[in-house]
């Protein structure tokens, strides 16, 4: 565990690999309707960012999501994708470089798992090794044992299990953008905060540009590098950094949306990663419980990490546990918490409540084991996070409608 450090920073050295979206003046007005349902709207989406879009049900959040791979086309405005304008390029070509995810993964249920995954590299015509080794990566990258999920239908899968390969299949092609409407509806709230935190580690490892349409406000705080706020017609309220919209929310509209309680949610904030981990004894199975058992105590630990051949996390047994085994177990044990480095502090607190550990095993980079985190680190960070909530100040990307005074950040 030596390398801890380096592994947790290691996400901040890659490079961007997601474009910059521009919406200019869009407008989407539905057929038969008095009022357009997107209203002129002009947004700047940064490359690699996640931008979150969050508003009252049928404020245009859909459609905006929508317009930006033409599933539905604008009315009006243009629509720049990197440096191009794909306002008029064909919607076909375009959504094979966007990766679109819809809720409970919109899986085709006549297909398998890989099937599914491979439908966009077999349109861009990748031979049949490329694709198998594709789809392998990507089961992997989301968690899915490849050999246990590659040939199962749909139907033979978790709820959560199908959006992992709803993920998966979207970024087949490794698009630069991804679309998400409302990706994590459908899931359990343990499920939920799961896929959350697989989707932060994934976009720490990849970098797209990513826009989520949610109706969860904490789900945007956790996951947005940037949150926009509507009201109907698409008309931003707000276009900030969450620190700033739950800090100075613009007006009374987003304040409201924000609902009580803005000032706990700042808790949701601060991920793992951003804190000082402990290092412990790590122990794979079938070495010498005693060997362990002395290598803790030459450490002062009280507990011995079993990983296995990839460092992933197996169990935690304490001295005591080991003082009565002869060798390692192999056995997972799934009492162990264990969270990601993208996890919140909140997250991180409620998987130690749970476990009654005092303590989590953080995992980091697929699943390999980096660190510790105490409750103590987690207290202390809280503390920080308050006092340091309010003085967040970011250059926020441009956010305006046509017809209204420029809304920009709550400063703008
Ligand atoms: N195909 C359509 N034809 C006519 N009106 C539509 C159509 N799709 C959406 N609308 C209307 O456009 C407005 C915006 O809809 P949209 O689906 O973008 O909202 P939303 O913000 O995604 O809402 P929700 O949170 O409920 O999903 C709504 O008033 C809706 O009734
Ligand atoms: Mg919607």
């Amino acid at each position: 565990m030596s390398d801890t450090a380096t592994a947790r920073s290691e996400g901040d050295e890659r490079t961007i690999t997601g474009k910059a979206i521009r919406l200019e003046g869009v407008t989407k007005r539905y057929p038969g309707q008095q009022r357009p349902a997107v209203d002129g709207v002009t947004l700047e989406i940064p490359a690699g960012q996640v931008v979150m879009l969050v508003g009252p049900s049928g404020c245009g959040k859909t459609t905006t999501l929508k317009m930006i791979n033409r599933l539905i086309e604008p009315t009006e405005g243009r629509i720049v994708l990197g440096e191009e304008d794909v306002t008029d390029i064909d919607g076909d070509d375009l959504r094979r470089r966007i990766g679109y995810v819809i809720q409970a993964g919109g899986l085709f249920p006549h297909m398998t798992v890989a099937q599914n995954i491979a439908i966009v590299p077999k349109m861009l015509g990748w031979d049949d090794a490329r694709v198998k080794e594709r789809t392998t990566e990507l089961l992997d990258l989301v968690s899915l044992d490849p050999d246990t999920y590659r040939d199962r239908y749909p139907k033979e899968l978790s709820g959560g299990q199908q959006q992992r390969v709803g993920v998966a299949r979207a970024l087949a092609a490794d698009p630069p953008v991804l679309l998400m409407d409302e990706p994590f509806g459908a899931v359990d709230p343990i499920t939920r905060q799961r896929l959350q935190d697989e989707l932060i580690r994934i976009q720490h490892e990849l970098r797209k540009t990513i826009v989520i349409v949610t109706h969860d406000f904490d789900e945007a705080v956790k996951l947005g590098d940037w949150i926009v706020v509507f009201r109907e017609g698409a008309h931003i309220a707000q276009y900030d950094t969450p620190e700033r919209i739950l800090a100075e929310p613009a007006d009374e509209f987003v304040e409201s949306f924000i609902g009580s309680g803005a000032g706990l949610k700042q808790l949701g904030l601060q991920r793992v990663r951003d804190v000082d981990l402990a290092e412990a004894v790590t122990a794979r199975p079938g070495d010498s419980a005693a060997d362990a058992l002395a290598r803790a105590e030459a450490a002062g630990h009280g507990h011995v990490v079993v990983v296995d051949e990839r460092d992933r996390p197996l169990s935690w047994p304490s001295r005591r546990a080991l003082q009565r085994m002869t060798s390692i177990p192999e056995a997972a044990d799934p009492k162990t918490p264990v969270v990601g480095s993208g996890a919140t502090l909140n997250d991180a607190l409620d998987e130690m409540l749970v476990s009654s550990a005092g303590a989590a095993l953080v995992t980091g980079h697929r699943g390999a084991f980096v660190g510790v985190i105490t409750v103590e680190v987690v207290m202390a960070a809280i503390s920080a996070v308050r006092a340091a909530a309010s003085d967040a100040m970011a250059g926020a990307p441009v956010g305006t409608n046509a017809s209204d005074p420029a809304a920009r950040g709550s400063d703008g």
